[in-house]
């Protein structure tokens, strides 16, 4: 099934990721992702994002749980494909899960699946999620073979890394070379049957080319968007990116 675009502007997943990380520095209980999901809500966000990591860094179970109650929108678990993982998904029952690479030792989630190398567990874990009524979404480079084979697989939804786009600031060609590639790579994937996300490293500038992409239907976006909120306050921080994915100002309401 593919989705067509429910709105005018392409929906926005808020990472709170970040939010949790600040928490984990000092062991306090302040601040909550939870509470930041509720303001983004309220500020128009249309799903909530976030990541458990196998090492907890930031976001924890509670906060999973937390959030599978209170969410009004949207919850998308992402998660690597461990056992571990596929049990609480299978346990909290997000609306969707969106399958990334993990190893520990990196900063943020640097590279797209390896679709070859992880198919059957790609497929075993497509299966389970599917049959539990969870959306199941692989994160990838936009790399057209890649995408064929997460269609092969039965994979409903695929998020494009957008991190070689978002890094390619240093000469504009690159930047519009990293742009070409992602909406040939959206564009196949619809051809292949596919809802379309992405994310990873966008922020208030970038972004705005991306829309120009009529086949992306998500965006994933958390640092930028707490980055911002330290500065203007979540509720703004979440309406400003609003307005970068809209080519008609958000209207606060
Ligand atoms: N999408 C996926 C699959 C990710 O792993 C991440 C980083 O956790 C993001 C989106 C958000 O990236 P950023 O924090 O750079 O906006």
């Amino acid at each position: 099934m593919t989705l067509a675009r429910e709105h005018a502007r392409p929906a926005l997943g808020v990472n709170v990721d970040h939010v949790a990380t600040i928490r984990q520095a000092r062991g306090t209980r302040y601040p909550d992702p939870v509470a930041a999901a509720m303001v983004a809500e309220l500020a128009g966000a249309d799903q909530i994002t976030v990541h458990l990591r196998e090492d907890r860094r930031h976001i924890q179970e509670r906060d999973v749980s937390v959030l599978r109650e209170v969410v009004t929108t949207r919850l998308n678990l992402e998660m690597a494909m461990t056992d571990e993982m596929l049990g609480i998904a299978l346990d909290q029952r997000p609306s969707m899960v969106t399958l990334v690479p993990e190893r520990r030792e990196e900063r943020t989630t640097e590279g797209g699946l390896d679709v070859r190398k992880t198919s059957s567990s790609l497929e075993r874990f497509s299966e389970a999620l599917g049959s539990a009524g969870i959306t199941c979404s692989a994160f990838v480079a936009p790399d057209l073979q890649v995408i064929e084979a997460c269609a092969e697989l039965g994979i409903p939804m695929i998020e494009l890394h957008t991190g070689d786009y978002a890094h390619a600031t240093g000469r504009d060609d690159d930047q519009e070379r990293e742009l070409h590639r992602l909406r040939a790579a959206a564009e196949h994937a619809q051809a292949c049957g596919l809802t379309v996300a992405a994310g990873h490293g966008l922020d208030y500038r970038n972004v705005g080319a991306l829309t120009t992409i009529p086949q992306i239907v998500e965006y994933n976006i958390g640092h930028a968007i707490v980055a911002r909120a330290i500065m203007v306050g979540f509720d703004q921080a979440v309406r400003e990116m609003l307005d970068a994915l809209n080519p008609v100002p958000h209207r606060r309401h």
